[in-house]
């Protein structure tokens, strides 16, 4: 079993034993799983290139340790609950047994219908169990998933699919969210219309059952192709460093990037951090409200808790449907004991309410945490008290999607807590702080940008198709050093407090986006000339999206054009990446080498209009005023 830490001095002992001899330690962790050949070297890297290999020309399949190593020991345990979007209707459990069976269907069903090695496959579908099983499927034949959250458009999916060009797409008919049913079918049917050809086949999960055009030849019903498909299915057996997923992040510029994971490496670091966060004990529910559509899905409702033999919640709807009470109602009804969500979440049923959690039993929970964002200590407070009664430890997990893993975060009831302050580094991180020339920042009570000075089994390997990219962005910004995009302070007692993104990104919603992207969609209008997309604080979003708008011409109905607005980035991307605010302007304030001045439109974005600092050097200095003036509330 992968080694659980029980104590703060153990922490310190382990930690210390990690930096000193890394391969030592994460051989030892890696020693605990299922390999079908030992591996010859445990780490070989170089950050400049960068090439980084763990547990070198080791074999191994990730299924079989979330999987096949577990029917003899707990084949009749409950491996996944899911809790359907209406609570009236039936939830559904699978034993570890019954998983693996299905995973073993849907493996085969993947093979008949032309799925090899190496391909990848596409998943745009809602919170359902044939998502977790279709992935995991994937994973057994050394397919390639790559999961597109189910709220992006068409454009965005299709993308995605062409950037990895991906063979089969695996959808569901419809979404049940809330009191919606949103078609998913169409929007596959549209993306695919965009000139996606590397797709051969989509085959289409009946989830609501409502009405759903099939294109001949291409289009196969889930329930019809895995008819009939036998239980068993030998796993294919993957190099160490061959490629386990894509999934698609964005960044400061351009379109969003496919951050690539292997499968030896992710295997080892993403059920070492399960158990140590989250203290897992045998038999606990583990409940983590994310969607697959994001990293934290893949490594901590499917992975990681699978890898750790845990019993893993899905929930298919939103917080707030029926009502308010919803995920503690769940929270009751399946006696959950570990508690993961993001702080967006807590601070939008912060809002609605103290009385929601009162009305249910909340007793079977032992551990609160928190991903996506920086939390707000009004967020972490009423979590801690009205959620965790006072007691409960909140574990604030700091990671992202090209760590593959939680990175900086308390280990829950062992490490000492402190409100919006993710903690101390696990085992094998060694993260530190540097200045803007690179310089590391040595000592406590500092502030600085948050890199990672040594590899860590999950780290990303590339981004696809694109190594440069993945050199350029995190690699080459200080030697020797993956930078993570993050402004940090550590504290006297060296715990870590994220502030945030300090480049072009914006998180909303715990919702990563590239401001960039956002103003690609907005340009696309006819009747845009320019535009700067920047975040602001938002009380519930923790960023709202602020858009600033040049047009071509007199505006004569503003309200039209800013709703027009919204519907082309609802189209080019999603409606998570709607503008709050649209402001529009004659111009924007840029230096004279005729570069936006972004730090300015933040300021004046969130209100702060005081300290804008030296306007008198910009090109056009006499912006600002109007800018200002025009500013949304
Ligand atoms: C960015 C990564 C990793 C899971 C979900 C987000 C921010 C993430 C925290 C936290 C403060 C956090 C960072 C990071 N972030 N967790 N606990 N405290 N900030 O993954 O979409 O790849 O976004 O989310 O800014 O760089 P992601």
């Amino acid at each position: 079993m992968t080694q659980q830490i029980k104590s703060l001095e153990e922490y310190k002992k382990v930690y210390a034993e990690s930096v000193e001899n890394p391969e030592k330690f994460w051989a030892k962790q890696a020693k605990t799983f299922t390999w079908r050949k030992p591996w010859t070297k445990v780490l070989d890297y170089e950050f400049k290139s960068p090439k980084v290999k763990w547990f070198v020309k080791g074999k191994l399949n990730i299924t079989e340790n979330c999987l096949d190593r577990h029917l003899e020991s707990r084949g009749d345990q409950t491996a996944l609950i899911w809790e359907p979007n209406d609570p009236s209707q039936a939830y559904r459990t699978y034993t570890y047994r019954e998983l693996y069976e299905e995973v073993c269907r849907a493996a085969n069903m993947l093979k008949a219908n032309g799925i090899k090695k190496g391909d990848r496959v596409c998943f745009y579908m809602p919170m359902v169990p044939e998502l977790t099983i279709a992935v995991l499927a994937c994973a057994r034949i050394g397919a390639i998933h790559s999961v597109v959250f189910a709220g992006f458009s068409a454009n965005a999916l299709a993308d995605r699919i062409k950037d990895a060009s991906c063979k089969m797409v695996i959808c569901s008919d419809y979404n049940s969210r809330g009191a919606k049913n949103i078609p998913v079918k169409k929007v596959v049917d549209d993306a695919l219309a965009m000139g996606c050809d590397s797709v051969e086949t989509v085959i289409v999960h009946k989830n609501t059952g409502e009405k759903t055009a099939m294109k001949r030849r291409r289009d196969i019903w889930w329930h019809k192709a895995i008819e009939g498909q036998r239980k068993t299915c030998r796993a294919t057996q993957m190099d160490s460093e061959d490629i386990l997923f894509i999934l698609y992040t964005s960044g400061s510029t351009g379109k969003p990037k496919g951050v690539v994971h292997t499968c030896g490496g992710y295997m080892v670091y993403t059920c070492f951090s399960f158990k140590n966060v989250f203290q897992y004990k045998e038999g606990d529910v583990y409940w983590c409200t994310a969607d697959i559509g994001w990293i934290t899905g893949h490594s901590y409702i499917i992975y990681g808790p699978l890898l750790a033999g845990a019993t893993t919640m899905m929930f298919e709807g939103v917080p707030t449907f029926p009502d308010a009470g919803r995920f503690w109602h769940i929270c009751e009804k399946h006696r959950v004991n570990q508690f993961y969500t993001a702080p967006t979440a807590i601070r939008a049923l912060m809002a609605l309410g103290d009385h929601w959690p009162k009305h249910y039993d909340l007793n079977s929970l032992k551990v609160l945490g928190t991903v996506g964002e920086p939390i707000n200590e009004e967020a972490w407070n009423w979590y801690k008290k009205e959620i965790g009664k006072g007691t409960l430890p909140i574990v604030d997990t700091w990671w992202q999607t090209e760590t593959g893993g939680i990175m900086i975060s308390g280990l829950a009831g062992i490490s000492p807590e402190k409100a919006t302050f993710a903690g101390y580094p696990l085992p094998g991180v060694q993260v530190c702080l540097v200045n803007a020339d690179g310089k590391e920042i040595r000592g406590n009570g500092k502030e600085g940008l948050l890199c990672i000075k040594f590899p860590w089994p999950s780290m990303i390997r590339t981004t696809y198709g694109d190594h440069e990219r993945c050199r350029q962005v995190y690699f080459s910004a200080f030697e020797d050093k993956y930078f993570t995009g993050d402004g940090a302070r550590r504290d006297r007692k060296g715990m870590y407090r994220i502030i945030g993104r300090v480049d072009d990104v914006i998180n909303v919603s715990g919702h990563r986006m590239g401001t960039a992207e956002v103003e690609n969609a907005i340009n696309e209008h006819e009747n845009v000339v320019e535009s700067a997309v920047v975040g602001y604080p938002h009380d519930i979003k923790g960023q709202g999206i602020y858009a600033y708008v040049i047009p071509n011409a007199k505006i004569k109905n503003e309200a039209a054009f800013q709703k027009e607005l919204r519907a082309i980035v609802t189209r080019e991307i999603g409606p998570i990446a709607k503008p709050d605010k649209i402001q529009v302007v004659s111009g924007l304030p840029k230096t004279r080498s005729g570069k936006i001045m972004r730090r300015i439109l933040r300021k004046i974005a969130s209100g702060d209009t005081k300290n804008l600092g030296d306007v008198s050097t910009l090109l056009n200095p006499e912006i600002v005023k109007e800018v200002m003036k025009g500013a949304k509330k």
